[in-house]
């Protein structure tokens, strides 16, 4: 399910391995793992931010520079947790074939 929720809602800006118009998913993962190695606080952290996107808190000022703040987009909060615990599972450099 988070694998679907993930493509239909994420993939338009964050490819998996490849930076566009935002940071790939990749990246992402790689950041917020150093800073929240603990699955709990990952999805937690992660979640809350991408409901209500805030420079302040952003844990990726320099993708902030680069790309702008990414929009608030009106994601349900059980939707973001159970994405998040998709991003949090996934190594997007393993999977085939939907790499772009
Ligand atoms: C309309 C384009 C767009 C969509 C759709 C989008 N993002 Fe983003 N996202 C961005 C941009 C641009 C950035 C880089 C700037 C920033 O960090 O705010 C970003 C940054 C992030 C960050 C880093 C936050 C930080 O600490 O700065 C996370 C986490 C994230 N996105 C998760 C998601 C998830 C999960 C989804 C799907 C539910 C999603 N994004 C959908 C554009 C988008």
């Amino acid at each position: 399910m988070g694998a679907l929720l993930f493509h239909g809602n994420c993939v338009t800006c964050h490819y998996e391995t490849t930076e566009r118009s935002a940071p790939s998913m990749q990246e992402v993962r790689k950041r917020y793992k150093e800073a929240f190695p603990n699955k709990p606080d990952f999805i937690k952290y992660l979640s809350e931010w991408v409901h209500d996107p805030d420079a302040d808190k952003s844990i990726m000022q320099d993708a902030i520079a680069k790309h702008e703040l990414m929009p608030q987009l009106a994601y349900e909060k059980d939707v973001l947790e159970e994405i998040a615990a998709y991003i949090y599972d996934t190594d997007f450099t393993k999977r085939h074939p939907f790499h772009k």
